[in-house]
């Protein structure tokens, strides 16, 4: 009786560990190698968990190396603080990641207070290598579905499957905002903007949305163009007036000079 008990058990036993194990089992999956994902690593990488990152890109931080299209960070690298407290020195340090590693901060990356975007990039990689994050990259992840058994299944590019009993995803939230206007199609969106500052001499360019981007684009170009006209469905939010940093920087609204001298624009 107990020996039929013990092989009911081990069978039981290899019936769970033979699905824990198949195929490519892992404890924690993250999709995604941003910022987010990243930051997720660390701490599943120290708390010794067993995880993977799954990132479709061929490095980390890869959304920064076309983002902001114009390429100039509105997070700030504040250097110096006058403070020796590295609680509060990290607070006004808007771009590094939370490590033990003191070699790991932005600040230590770039003077400019507003970073160029591929020192980003370049931060997020040796942030990934140096803390030996465990990332698979060129690998980009579809279905993810959850099993009778609770665990998660995905698939990779070449169908390759993966399990695993937590998943976080940490895609990003960006995506294009197409509004309802008879002749979009004929309009550049932001997301594939040329930088090519020639296509737009001579021009008269309207600008259609008035946050950063739309804002960072009418200053990149207002150089060169006969008059940028900006429109949206509210007014302009400047970041000094509502203290949000999501709303118009300064850094951007130079075309406001320009309105307000009736200079054109
Ligand atoms: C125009 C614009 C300008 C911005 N400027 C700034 C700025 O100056 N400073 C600042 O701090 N923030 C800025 N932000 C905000 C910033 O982009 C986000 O807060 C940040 O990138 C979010 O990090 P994340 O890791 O969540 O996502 P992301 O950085 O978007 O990373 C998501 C990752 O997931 C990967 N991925 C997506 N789908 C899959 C898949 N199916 N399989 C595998 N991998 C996948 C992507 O390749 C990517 O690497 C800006 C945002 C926008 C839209
Ligand atoms: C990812 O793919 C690119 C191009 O397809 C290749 O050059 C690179 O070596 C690959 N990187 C990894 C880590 O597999
Ligand atoms: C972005 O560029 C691609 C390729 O040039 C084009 O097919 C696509 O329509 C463009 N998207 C927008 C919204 O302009
Ligand atoms: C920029 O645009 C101009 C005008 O369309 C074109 O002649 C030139 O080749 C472009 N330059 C680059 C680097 O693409």
């Amino acid at each position: 009786m107990l020996n039929l008990f013990c092989s009911v058990l081990l069978l039981l036993l290899l019936s769970v560990s033979g699905k824990v194990k198949s195929p490519n089992y892992k404890e924690y999956c993250v999709i995604g190698a941003g910022p987010g994902g990243l930051q997720m690593a660390y701490f599943l990488h120290n708390a010794a968990r067993n995880y993977i990152v799954f990132e479709k890109a061929d490095k980390a931080g890869s959304f920064y190396e076309i983002y902001p299209i114009h390429q100039k960070l509105i997070s700030i690298n504040k250097r110096y603080t006058d403070r020796t407290n590295k609680e509060f020195n990290f607070r006004h340090d808007w771009n590094s990641l939370v490590s033990h590693d003191e070699s790991l901060k932005m600040t230590k990356y770039t003077n400019e207070f507003f970073p160029p975007a591929d020192t980003l990039v370049q931060y997020l990689n040796d942030f990934a290598t140096k803390l030996n994050l465990k990332i698979q990259y060129n690998s980009t992840m579809h279905d993810v579905m959850k099993r009778d058994d609770k665990l998660f299944q995905m698939w990779d590019q070449h169908d390759n499957a993966y399990t695993c009993k937590y998943v976080i995803m940490a895609t990003g939230i960006a995506k294009p905002n197409i509004p309802l206007i008879p002749g979009y199609e004929l309009i550049e969106g932001y997301e594939n903007l040329s930088t090519n500052l020639s296509q737009f001499m001579n021009q008269n360019v309207l600008v259609i949305g008035r946050g950063n981007a739309g804002h960072e684009t009418a200053q990149y170009i207002y150089g060169v163009t006969n008059h940028v006209h900006m429109m949206s469905r509210s007014r302009n939010k400047l970041a000094w007036a509502t203290h949000y940093v999501g709303h118009v920087r300064a850094v951007n609204n130079a075309l406001l000079d320009t309105y307000h001298f009736n200079s054109l624009d």
